[in-house]
């Protein structure tokens, strides 16, 4: 709306448009980035994630190989994702607390089923989201999301905070990659023929987020059992 004695800014001007569908973009048979879908939802989103990271704070896991990731994760749902010197698993339990990972909170299961819906898998019901936090430099080598038991479901990413290049190959290591950037509120969702595709996120760039500062934080939401 333009108010008496402003100067119309190129917000103001769009403020009274009717709300846009948010932008599809296909990286894949069975994938998509929906861009913005997280923001409507942020107002709920945020306060949630700090509920569930005052129960179970970042930590950074060893992986079976003894490398320290970059990344420091946390959980939350029926099951949490960890990795230790014995290997990758979901466990009910987190370690670091010896209590049951938060639950889902309703926001998030609500946003992991719409984008999963938008990008044709109706009726996803998420039993774990991992949360990764990446501060810049902080990197994630490609891998398959293989843990989960039945690979028909999707897994749903969410990204906020600092941009990230997102990688996304093939279905063997070496295959090429597109490299899709991801911005605050952008959600991924690859399943079908794409589920056990090679991803990655390249080193986080320095960048300062209004809201969230200087880190970028990712949801990734799988049916693990
Ligand atoms: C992941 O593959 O688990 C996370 C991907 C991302 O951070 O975008
Ligand atoms: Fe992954």
């Amino acid at each position: 709306m333009q108010r008496k004695g402003t100067t119309p800014t190129t917000l103001d001007l769009f403020a009274d448009a009717a709300p846009q569908p948010p932008t599809t973009e296909r990286i894949g048979p069975c994938s998509v980035v929906l861009r913005g879908f997280a923001l409507p939802l942020l107002d709920r989103l945020l306060p949630a994630l700090e509920g569930v990271l005052v129960r179970a704070p970042f930590r950074h896991m060893t992986t079976p190989g003894g490398y320290t990731m970059s990344v420091a994760l946390s959980s939350c749902g029926d099951v949490g994702w960890t990795t230790d010197r014995n290997g990758y698993r979901y466990a009910s339990i987190d370690p670091q607390t010896g209590k049951p990972w938060p639950e889902m909170p309703a926001v998030f299961l609500e946003l992991a089923q719409r984008a999963a819906d938008c990008a044709g898998f109706a009726d996803f019901v998420p039993d774990a989201c991992l949360i990764n936090r990446y501060i810049p430099g902080a990197k994630l080598a490609l891998h398959q999301d293989k843990d989960e038991l039945d690979l028909g479901w999707p897994v749903v990413s969410v990204s906020l905070g600092i941009p990230a290049m997102f990688l996304f190959g093939g279905h063997a290591r070496g295959d090429a990659t597109q490299r899709v950037p991801l911005f605050h509120g952008d959600v991924v969702v690859w399943g079908g023929e794409d589920r056990l595709r090679y991803h990655g996120v390249m080193p986080i760039k320095q960048a300062d987020h209004p809201q969230l500062g200087e880190q970028r934080i990712n949801f990734t939401f799988r049916k693990a059992e």
